[in-house]
């Protein structure tokens, strides 16, 4: 990178030559138009977006600082142009948090940079939409640079399987991916894959939104025949919460439980705690080193808005989620093999975990993973948030007896009906806003059925108390027969699955 001593003179011939102002950020920006076949001088989206990270903890630090007016003036005329030089290098405008998508080097003005300040938040940590549809998917797609599930791949997974898909991808509740045509091209030329999913165990109670990329997985593991690793990250849930290491450790096996009662077959699932499976694997911890030699302190502040003040565990964190996509990582199961290629099934919001890992891949010499991402199963008030531990009121447990199942739906479940019987009979419901016909898209197996009372809602001769019973006698048989398959998870069995060993497949 060339290096300039002159300071404000950005754009200028279109060719920028930024200093920052106690030295540190020197960079030399060219127009995007300018850029191709200029590689000395161009910069990538992702540098200029983790200088522009940087700038804005130096116009903060400043601040704190009560720094003279003058300084903080000139670093904040510095952070504006940077930003003007983000947006005309990747046609979006800047967002803390949001690092460019992998196809970022967009046209000036792209889609991404409609809208761009009512954009969803949707991280590890938070979701939320101010529209009562919920999250805009498809904006999101845009966004993370990630790939649509269109009609298209939906039908090649179907020819390629020669079964009907899940109704989770007929429906769109997966809707995005990466490389998932690379994974069916490995499938069909009889290729290994392993599937790797994971659970970050909180409390002892989980949700029925998390049960979605493990009902998915478990699909997924049925038709495909793979191995699968789960990986609970009772670590994760120390670094970032007020719990202890024992109750950490406690809750990821009684998660477990949870999980094993999903259908996995032991004989094809692995399932660790890392707080067990780090100290006792070095090939794990070999990975976690390179993955953290790899990824800069200011990336990890760019993708997870981390700050000054977070622990040095949440900043290294990321590594660790990162590690079970490569399958040397696990000995036992792929005898020191490093070209497996992973497919995990997730909600989108960890999906910011896998672009870094996605990032690191190549460079340590290992295949990129690939991704099938959820949408969020909404939150009882409302699809503008998704259902979240954190909010018992928010939450359908799988632990809620059927009279709590109930009382919860009736009292809470946010209704896209009509005020009163006579108006809803003449004007109708509104189901994409409905949460008992969202929670019905996600269980309701039977697609005519689910048509039928998506019209009758809408042309009003379905009323909300009559929708609400459909969608408590969905689930309560369901949360009962998952509570009676969890009954019969012993200790030995959850032990049996935590065994590093094995899996019933040759490698
Ligand atoms: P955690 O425990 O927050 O969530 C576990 C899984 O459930 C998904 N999820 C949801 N899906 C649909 N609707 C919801 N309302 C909802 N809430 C959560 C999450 O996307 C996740 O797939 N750091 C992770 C644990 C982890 C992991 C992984 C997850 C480690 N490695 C690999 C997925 C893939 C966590 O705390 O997940």
């Amino acid at each position: 990178m060339k290096t300039s001593s002159h300071d404000d003179t950005l754009f200028e011939n279109n060719i920028g030559e930024i200093k920052g102002q106690q030295g540190k950020y020197i960079i030399r920006v060219k127009k995007m138009t300018d850029c191709q076949g200029d590689a000395e001088v161009a910069k990538s989206p992702l540098e200029l977006y983790e200088q522009l990270t940087a700038q804005g903890d130096e116009v903060r630090t400043l601040k704190t600082a009560k720094a003279d007016k003058a300084e903080i003036d000139a670093a904040v005329q510095l952070l504006l142009k940077l930003k003007v030089g983000y947006k005309q290098m990747t046609g979006q405008d800047f967002k803390a948090g949001c690092p460019p998508s992998d196809n970022s080097v967009a046209p000036n003005n792209g889609p991404a940079a409609v809208d761009a300040d009512d954009e969803d938040t949707v991280d590890p940590w938070n979701v939320s939409t101010s529209n009562a549809k919920g999250v805009d998917y498809d904006k999101l797609i845009v966004r993370f640079g990630s790939s649509k599930i269109d009609k298209e791949l939906v039908d090649r997974i179907e020819k390629v399987l020669g079964q009907k898909p899940h109704r989770f991808l007929r429906r769109g509740i997966f809707f995005s991916h990466r490389d998932m045509q690379q994974v069916l091209d490995a499938y069909e030329k009889h290729k290994s894959f392993y599937l790797y999913t994971g659970r970050g165990p909180s409390s002892e109670a989980m949700h029925v939104g998390h049960l979605i990329p493990f009902i998915f997985t478990k699909w997924l593991q049925d038709v495909f025949d793979i191995p699968l690793v789960i990986q609970m990250t009772d670590d994760e849930k120390y670094l970032w919460k007020d719990l202890t290491l024992e109750d950490c450790h406690h809750f990821a096996v009684e998660n477990a439980k949870d999980i094993i009662a999903c259908g996995f077959d032991v004989n094809k699932t692995f399932i660790f705690s890392d707080l067990d499976y780090m100290g006792a694997t070095p090939e794990f911890y070999r990975n976690v080193v390179k993955i953290q030699k790899h990824v800069t302190f200011n990336q990890v502040k760019g993708i997870f808005g981390f700050t000054d003040s977070d622990c040095i565990g949440k900043i290294s964190f990321p590594a660790i989620q990162a590690a079970p996509s490569f399958s040397s990582s696990f000995p036992q199961i792929f005898k020191g093999r490093k070209d497996i290629q992973c497919l995990i099934p997730c909600a989108i919001d960890q999906d910011p975990y896998f672009r870094m890992t996605r990032d690191v891949a190549p460079r340590i010499g290992y295949p990129k993973p690939a991704l099938l991402h959820s949408t969020f199963f909404p939150a009882l008030q409302g699809a503008q948030t998704k259902m979240s531990a954190s909010d018992a009121n928010s939450s359908i447990f799988l632990t809620d007896t059927p009279k709590q199942l109930k009382n919860k739906v009736n009292k809470h479940a946010f209704s896209g009906g009509k005020d009163t019987v006579e108006e809803h009979r003449k004007y109708g419901g509104n189901p994409d806003i409905d949460v008992a016909f969202m929670y019905l898209t996600f269980f309701l197996e039977d697609d005519e059925q689910l048509e039928k009372i998506r019209q009758d809602y809408t042309s009003g001769a379905l009323l909300t108390g009559e929708l609400k019973k459909i969608l408590i006698e969905t689930l309560q048989p369901m949360i009962a027969q998952h509570q009676e398959r969890r009954k019969q998870v012993t200790d030995e069995i959850v032990k049996q699955f935590m065994t590093p060993r094995p899996l019933n497949f040759n490698f």
